[in-house]
């Protein structure tokens, strides 16, 4: 992909805008949420659920980013948008892990992402800075595109992260399931003929922070089908920034029909595995 940076704007200035506003939602969902918080709307399914906090998040991101940055363009999951005209779209995730926020599991994150080129557009952007927050541990993730992936808790100083990892049949692989009862029967199907073929399986249910754990080794390697630009924006950068490689099934962008992340041998033991294994499960579409 030959997307470029835009003369005069530099990846570590939208890290520090990213992992700012990020912080600050961050701030926002923990210490504003309702003592009843509730389902406000669904999506996809039943459970594809918003909160009014997955609301307020993305409504605050809009307006500081709007503040910060007038000329970039705006795309998040929830409603609320902007074009811009300055070649930077911001793609965010309110909150990556809804479902782990509403059951009040510590597993979640506001993810904040520069991207070049369209996010609408699959194969055609590429994030060059983003910050992932979990607002509970006080974990962040930061990437700027040839800057490194960092992680640092609360305060603490920021160690710079290198992905290393062991072969397949040793590693520990994330994953994670859609809200579409087809789609999760079909992604059910593939786990249980990887799971004979790697150490364990994990689906922690933010897919912002699965990439962040393969950045920092506490997964060795993660695929999932049906992501959206906003869940894989941020922690695409990180990963990579740490030194792994990010695909689709093809050793293309990630896009909606696969994300696979991880070292670059375990990468691409887990993607030919995957292609072996899909070869053998009858397709999503059919059922
Ligand atoms: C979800 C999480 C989850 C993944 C789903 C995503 P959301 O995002 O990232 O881990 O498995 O595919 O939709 O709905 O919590 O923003
Ligand atoms: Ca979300």
């Amino acid at each position: 992909m030959t997307l470029a940076m835009p003369e005069g704007i530099d990846p570590a200035t939208l890290l520090e805008v990213a992992e700012r506003v990020a912080l600050e939602s961050g701030r926002l969902i923990v210490d504003e949420r309702p003592r009843d918080l509730g389902v406000v709307e669904t999506k996809s399914s039943a459970t594809d659920v918003v909160t009014v906090m997955d609301q307020r998040s993305q409504d605050h991101l809009l307006a500081r980013l709007g503040e910060l940055r007038p000329e970039d363009g705006f795309a998040g999951e929830e409603r609320g948008g902007r074009a811009g005209d300055s070649g930077i779209t911001w793609v965010v995730d309110p909150i990556d892990g809804t479902v782990n926020y509403l059951y009040g599991v510590p597993a979640y994150a506001v993810s904040v992402a520069a991207v070049l080129g369209d996010p609408s557009s699959p194969g055609g952007w590429r994030p060059v800075a983003g910050a992932v927050v979990n607002p509970v541990t006080g974990e962040r993730y930061t990437a700027s595109l040839g800057g490194g992936a960092h992680r640092a808790i609360g305060e603490g100083e920021a160690r710079r992260l290198q992905v290393g990892g062991p072969e397949l049949g040793l590693a520990l692989c994330g994953t994670g399931f859609g809200y579409d009862a087809g789609r999760r029967r079909w992604q059910g199907d593939v786990v249980a003929r990887l799971l004979p073929r790697v150490r364990d399986i994990r689906r922690f249910g933010s897919a912002a922070l699965d990439l962040c754990r393969v950045a920092e080794g506490s997964l060795d390697v993660y695929y999932e089908r049906g992501l959206n630009p906003w869940d894989v924006a941020a922690g695409w950068i990180v990963a990579t920034e740490a030194g792994a490689v990010v695909t689709d099934l093809d050793g293309g962008s990630p896009s909606d029909a696969m994300t696979i992340a991880g070292g670059p041998r375990v990468h691409e033991e887990l993607r030919a595995a995957l292609v072996e294994i899909l070869a053998g499960v009858e397709p999503e579409s059919d059922r």
